[in-house]
């Protein structure tokens, strides 16, 4: 599916793998963790320890200027054969103009290019917008978790992705209403 705006520029950096990229992205440190903080309702969350995890897989999207504020970032993880998506946000300023699109297609396409055969996720059942957003990139629903989220408590679906055909055969496909 192609982005929205095609003349939207956005400049994606592997945070893994660039340690220039990764610096810049660090020196809004502060600002990114507030923006993660009310986007993902996670009130300790920081960007130093999330990139300091082993396997942290991470990437930093820009609307202009690399010097800028990055407008949105995805965290993931590597582990066996699996990429698992811990959080995907994007300022609100800067939605709907294919950032998280591109910073998703962006750790699908590590995940696949280092071996790993799916990626997986957990997402609030209420979270239309990136629900929307992981089944435009073929992801879908393979299991509800009751109550997996805290404050407020709501369930997860967690959904999956194959990077490798027929990873995902022996999951079962969950029918989710309402989005
Ligand atoms: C979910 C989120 C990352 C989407 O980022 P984004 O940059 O706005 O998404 P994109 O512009 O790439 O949109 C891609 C697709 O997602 C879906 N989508 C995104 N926002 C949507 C919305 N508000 N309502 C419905 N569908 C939406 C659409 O299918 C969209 O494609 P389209 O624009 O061609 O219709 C962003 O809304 C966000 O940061 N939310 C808060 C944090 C969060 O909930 N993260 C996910 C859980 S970890």
């Amino acid at each position: 599916m192609p982005d929205r705006d095609p003349a939207v520029t956005v400049r994606v950096a592997r945070l893994h793998a660039d340690d220039a990229a990764r610096a810049a992205f660090l020196a809004h440190a502060p600002a990114l963790d507030e923006l993660a903080r009310s986007a993902l309702s996670e009130h300790d969350f920081s960007l130093e320890v999330e990139l300091s995890r082993p396997f942290f897989r991470a990437c930093a999207a820009w609307l202009g200027d690399a010097g800028e504020r990055p407008a949105g970032f995805i965290l993931a993880a590597i582990g066996a054969d699996e990429l698992h998506i811990h959080s995907v946000v994007v300022d609100p300023r800067a939605r709907r103009l294919g950032l998280g699109r591109a910073l998703t297609r962006a750790a699908l396409e590590d995940g696949a290019a280092t071996g790993q055969r799916i990626a997986l996720l957990e997402v609030r059942r209420s979270n239309t917008a990136a629900i929307r957003l992981y089944r435009s990139l073929d992801f879908v629903a393979v299991r509800v978790r009751r109550d997996y989220y805290a404050d407020p408590r709501e369930d997860a679906v967690e959904m999956a992705c194959e990077l490798e055909p027929g990873a995902l055969a022996g999951f079962d496909v969950v029918e989710v209403g309402g989005t």
